[in-house]
């Protein structure tokens, strides 16, 4: 036997996630030292303040297993949400919690409804516990069809669903009106899990919407990261918020104490940062806007943003929306100018660019060179 035949038979064929040239490499392969990283989504405003020196305090620390620390983020998340620590379940990202969200309600066969375009994730960890994975399309104006997913998990019976708000790529928030008709017309059995990864960019009332939900008992599970408002993806730290009765369970398929010392004492200094980080927020969301309106007054064609990015479509020049241009060869140009964002082939979105928001200068910049890389390109095309 081959050594492949001796894996699950659902991963004999699998692929991992490829991430896609590093930094390095794109600066070599294109002799441009310094490239804005505009493609995963993370923090390019610095690091939040208190952080280095919980760091450093943590140093003295490490040799013990993060027992306490746990106690202590826990109770850090609960104050600050209006939660009791028994609905907190730390790991190590949203991609960790993620899997083990799965692992706890699916078993192999399960049928798991979700969006089309959404994270891509979703659907490696769907094929790593054997489940069935259906796609819903969003609507023409790119929002989730939750009507549709819900009819579709009743048709399929699905055991779970994944709604990602705001979406990514799309960027858009669900209407609290829609989540609530939504989860009435979800079949009995089926979970919600909804990945709320960029939702600390929309204001407080918004933010608390489904945390109601998870206390009153309606199957959902929410999924939330220290990797974007909070700047931390490099330390890999996020929480589900869970009904205190399926805590254990979780505790059950994640390693205990999986969350390290570091990630803990980093994620409560910025904690106690309320007030930067709700600085930070509108920090972003004005940088965002200010995209968002260079962009259109370019004949860019753009969708409103609640996150930390901007999806965009890349029309040509001159020809009123009606081609796109290629977005591969559109993202290779961006690069030679210093700008590295995520080319929409990659998740579904021919024609059009995801760009990360960044401090208003690199936001110019980068509208400044999709400018001239799109007269290059409709000219290379006439
Ligand atoms: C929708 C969504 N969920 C989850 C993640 C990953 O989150 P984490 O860094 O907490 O694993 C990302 C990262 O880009 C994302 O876009």
């Amino acid at each position: 036997v081959s050594l492949r035949d001796l894996v699950r038979s659902n991963l004999r064929d699998a692929e991992a996630y490829d991430p896609g040239p590093t930094l390095a490499e794109l600066a070599a392969r294109y002799n441009v030292p310094n490239l804005a990283k505009l493609n995963w989504n993370e923090n390019l405003f610095g690091p939040l303040p208190g952080l280095e020196d919980a760091l450093t305090a943590e140093a003295d620390h490490l040799w013990m297993y993060p027992e306490q620390a746990y106690t202590a983020f826990r109770r850090a998340i609960a104050d600050g949400l209006g939660v009791e620590p028994e609905m907190v379940v730390p790991g190590h990202g949203i991609q960790a919690l993620l899997l083990a969200a799965m692992q706890v309600f699916l078993n192999p066969g399960d049928t798991v409804v979700t969006a089309q375009p959404t994270y891509g994730l979703y659907a490696q960890a769907v094929r790593a516990v054997d489940g069935r994975l259906v796609r819903v399309p969003v609507d023409d104006r790119l929002q989730l069809d939750l009507e549709g997913m819900a009819a579709s998990a009743r048709e399929t019976r699905a055991k779970m669903v994944i709604v990602c708000d705001p979406n990514n790529p799309t960027g858009q928030l669900i209407d609290p009106t829609d989540w609530a008709l939504f989860l009435k017309a979800l079949p009995d059995g089926c979970v919600v899990l909804a990945d709320e990864a960029y939702i600390d960019f929309s204001e407080r009332s918004r933010r608390d919407l489904r945390i109601a939900d998870v206390r009153a008992g309606a199957p959902v599970v929410l999924l939330r990261s220290f990797s974007k408002l909070y700047g931390l993806a490099g330390l890999r730290l996020g929480v589900a918020l869970v009904h205190p009765d399926l805590a254990p369970c979780f505790d059950v398929v994640q390693e205990p104490f999986n969350v390290n010392r570091a990630a803990l004492a980093a994620g409560r200094a910025t904690l106690a940062a309320a007030a930067a980080v709700e600085r930070r927020r509108r920090e972003v969301v004005a940088a965002r806007g200010h995209l968002e309106e260079a962009l259109g007054a370019r004949g860019f064609r753009v969708w409103p943003s609640a996150t930390n990015f901007v999806l965009t479509a890349l029309t040509q020049s001159g020809n009123g929306g009606a081609t796109l241009l290629d977005d591969a060869r559109f993202v290779a140009e961006l690069v030679r100018r210093g700008f590295v964002p995520r080319a929409g082939h990659e998740f579904g979105m021919r024609g059009h660019l995801r760009i990360t928001v960044a401090p208003i200068d690199v936001m110019d910049g980068v509208v400044a060179a999709m400018e001239d890389v799109r007269v290059a390109l409709t000219n290379a095309r006439a």
